[in-house]
């Protein structure tokens, strides 16, 4: 089953959209932390029960540059956990999402897996392999 986790919110500058969030009324849930294999910083905020992830690549070299390029500061994703990870992934290719990158752990959610799926109809959408967060 998919639960929503959060929607994924690209940033040019971590500092001043924490506070432009905060001012919105969102509180930091994790503080900035530093995503190796993707080369940005992550940070997660709530408000009322919604989870916003805030992404900030790091430079150029970072495989989400491409997309700061083009869209600026944007909500480009939505994450759903799910308890059956490699199913779910099954069945939602069958159903008109491809996978369009390798499935690799994400440090900054306990290292569990994550995988990015593509939907001609809906865009991004982003699968974690659920934990306790
Ligand atoms: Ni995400």
């Amino acid at each position: 089953m998919l639960t929503f986790h959060h929607v994924g919110y690209l940033v040019k500058n971590m500092e001043n959209s924490l506070c432009a969030f905060e001012a919105l009324g969102y509180s930091i849930e994790r503080p900035p932390l530093e995503d190796g294999i993707r080369r940005a910083f992550i940070a997660f905020m709530k408000k009322d029960g919604v989870r916003i992830e805030l992404i900030q690549p790091e430079d150029r070299e970072s495989p989400i540059y491409g997309l700061l390029k083009h869209y600026k500061n944007v909500p480009y994703h939505l994450c759903y956990a799910t308890d059956d990870f490699e199913g779910d992934i099954c069945r939602l290719s069958a159903e008109g999402f491809s996978l369009f990158t390798e499935i690799e752990p994400a440090p900054c959610l306990e290292n569990r897996n994550v995988a990015f799926l593509m939907n001609a109809h809906i865009g991004m959408i982003e699968l974690y392999e659920k934990d306790l967060f």
